[in-house]
């Protein structure tokens, strides 16, 4: 025993030395196979297992676990932050994870992960830009890499390494919660500002100063599912029935070019396809992701999902190792319930010495994730300076994304009251969605389910509307639409209050009656009415269509309400079409562009500008 551990510290310490070697020459992709392997070699079971589990750092019952289990990875799932939510502090908590895995064996660093989905979207006064069903109608690659790299810079100024972005769902059904998060309906455009995202969080390389690994998510069928198949009797987390050649065309798709523009991480959905989940799916995974379509990156499954492949935990872990997940977002007890990473470790293990997991397939997984690790550098810097918080929600940022408001928003309808004009004397705003940047932010903004009121720096759609305001228009805002007789022009912003994931899940996407309300309460004034909805999806608009002279789809635009008013006033013709079809009535949905009897309010495409 004495003689086998000698034995190991001798060879570490002659191994070690060999891989800590300065990384910079080692940049090609052979050498960094030869370290990969080099390491593998050398890495006893439980470290192994270790690299392939990852926590959320909330759910660590000691922070010394990571030294302990050899974690390879943390993650910060939605509202999972440090105990003071500055940019500062995310930096510290980094490194102080990262020393635990400093002081392992054989040093290798962990890899943290976060949803900055739209923006660096937990933290606070980080720049939010707009969901991506607003950046579906800008329909602009360009502008779409400039916020992915401008998010990179956001995330490396934490500290951290990994985005679970970009989302590449088709969204077909408009009752799904996580519809905002579809760029749009149709695969194409999916496609191209998919790989606009990866390009830029991760730059010409991985190992290039600003960039982050991405991860292409959630692989596949994502938006496809039928509505009633989901939780809940709903549709998050349902089935998807299409054959497999419409798998392929529309839904493959999107990830084959992500491949292409070298992903380097892509993540499971918790969906099914043809009533068996995708977690636990050897063929789409192993077969096709991994073997037909050359994935060289690592697969990591979605939270605590593998635990719905089946009822006892250890048969899930080894039908979810098997179909092809490299890496296990476990992520620990988040209720009572859950599974710990504890046990997870403790039966990956036993599944590999039962014989059920063979090495190869272990081996596999971990060269995968070494293989990423070293391409970012993180072997050599795995400590992080404070050198780039200032990039947190700088200028420059809240520019790129007041600019993607104004070229997310869709101008649906206008009666020639729009822009407004320069003689405009007394103008009104009304409705609760005006002065709220947690509405306007949506879901994953801050917490998990987003929230209400000042939830982190910018401008609502009210100051926005100030800032183009001078001297000679009177300004009033009243969230109950009370009208003085003065007032020459309405601006009224109503919607959706925030939601994640299956909380958004709807049977009816009818506006809410106070919102109906409102809208009666102004019209009966006989003044001119601009109506901004703020939604992440398509709602049913025809009781306070006729009574609107104006209206605006802003979808969800994060913290720079500004670009709305930049297109109020003019400063902008509208340029945003519809990624999405919008439909009359719930009778109607799910309608998509293509359908037989396509007969919606507004077509996929529509979206007015000023010289119409
Ligand atoms: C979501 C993912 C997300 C993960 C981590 C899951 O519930 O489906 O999109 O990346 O949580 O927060
Ligand atoms: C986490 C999210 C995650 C969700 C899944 C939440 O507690 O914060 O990130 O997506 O659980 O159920």
């Amino acid at each position: 025993m004495f003689i086998k551990k000698l034995h190991i510290n001798i060879i570490t310490f002659f191994c070690v030395s060999i891989l800590n070697v300065s990384c910079s020459d080692i940049t090609t992709k052979d050498e960094i196979d030869m370290k990969v392997e080099q390491l593998v070699k050398m890495m006893t079971l439980e470290e192994k297992v270790g690299q392939m589990t990852q926590v959320d750092h909330r759910y660590l019952e000691k922070k010394s676990d990571i030294k302990k289990y050899f974690l390879g990875s943390l993650l910060s799932g939605g509202g999972s932050v440090p105990d003071t939510n500055n940019v500062r502090s995310w930096v510290r908590m980094y490194n102080e994870y990262q020393s635990f895995a400093l002081e392992t064996r054989l040093k290798i660093p962990i890899i943290y992960g976060i949803d900055a989905v739209h923006g660096h979207n937990n933290v606070l006064n980080a720049t939010i830009f707009p969901h991506n069903i607003g950046l579906g109608c800008s329909n602009d690659e360009d502008l779409v890499r400039r916020i992915s790299a401008a998010t990179a810079r956001e995330v490396q100024a934490t500290g951290l390494d990994w985005t679970f972005a970009p989302c590449v769902a088709v969204a077909q059904d408009e009752r799904w919660g996580r519809t905002y998060e579809s760029f749009s309906e149709d695969p194409d455009i999916v496609t191209r500002l998919g790989n606009a995202s990866i390009q830029g969080y991760q730059g010409s390389s991985l190992d290039q100063p600003n960039t982050i690994l991405a991860c292409a998510k959630h692989y596949v069928g994502d938006g496809n599912t039928i509505y009633g198949t989901g939780m809940h009797g709903k549709i998050d987390r349902g089935d998807v029935l299409l054959d497999e050649k419409e798998l392929r065309s529309k839904y493959i798709k999107p990830f084959k070019e992500a491949i292409d523009n070298n992903v380097g991480s892509i993540m499971v959905s918790y969906n099914s396809w043809q009533s068996k989940k995708l977690h636990g799916h050897k063929y789409l995974i192993d077969e096709v992701l991994k073997k037909e379509l050359k994935f060289n990156g690592f697969v990591v499954s979605d939270w605590a999902a593998i635990d719905e492949i089946d009822k006892n935990y250890k048969k899930s872990i080894i039908q979810a190792v098997n179909a092809g997940i490299d890496m296990v977002m476990v992520p620990g007890q988040f209720i009572e319930s859950a599974n710990s990473y504890i046990d997870f470790i403790e039966l990956l293990k036993e599944s590999i010495q039962d014989g059920s997991i063979k090495m190869d397939r272990i081996d596999d997984a971990v060269s995968r994730i070494l293989n990423i690790k070293y391409s970012m550098g993180l072997f050599e810097k795995p400590l992080k300076k404070f050198n780039k918080v200032n990039d947190l929600g700088s200028d420059k940022n809240r520019a790129i994304a007041r600019e993607s408001v104004k070229k997310s928003v869709v101008l649906l309808k206008n009666n020639n009251i729009l822009p407004i004009r320069k003689n405009t004397r007394n103008i009104l705003v009304a409705g609760e969605h005006a002065d709220n940047i947690g509405y306007q932010c949506g879901g994953w903004s801050i917490w998990w389910q987003g929230g209400s009121g000042k939830i982190t720096k910018g401008t609502s759609i009210l100051d926005g509307i100030k800032s183009h305001t001078g001297k000679n228009i009177n300004l009033s805002y009243s969230k109950s639409g009370d009208v003085d007789k003065n007032t020459d022009l309405i601006i009224v912003a109503i919607g959706e209050k925030p939601y994640a994931e299956m909380n958004g899940d709807r049977e009816s996407l009818e506006l809410s009656e106070d919102d109906i309300e409102l809208v009666n309460k102004l019209s009966k004034s006989g003044k001119p009415i601009v109506m901004i909805l703020i939604s992440g999806r398509p709602m049913i608009l025809e009781p306070i269509l006729d009574k609107c002279d104006a209206i605006l789809a802003a979808w969800l635009p994060g913290s720079e309400g500004a670009g709305i008013s930049d297109v109020l006033f003019g400063d902008y013709s509208p340029t945003a079409k519809l990624s999405f079809t919008w439909p009359k009535n719930m009778k109607q949905i799910p309608i998509n562009f293509g359908d037989t009897n396509y007969d919606p309010l507004y077509r996929f495409g529509h979206g007015l500008t000023f010289k119409d």
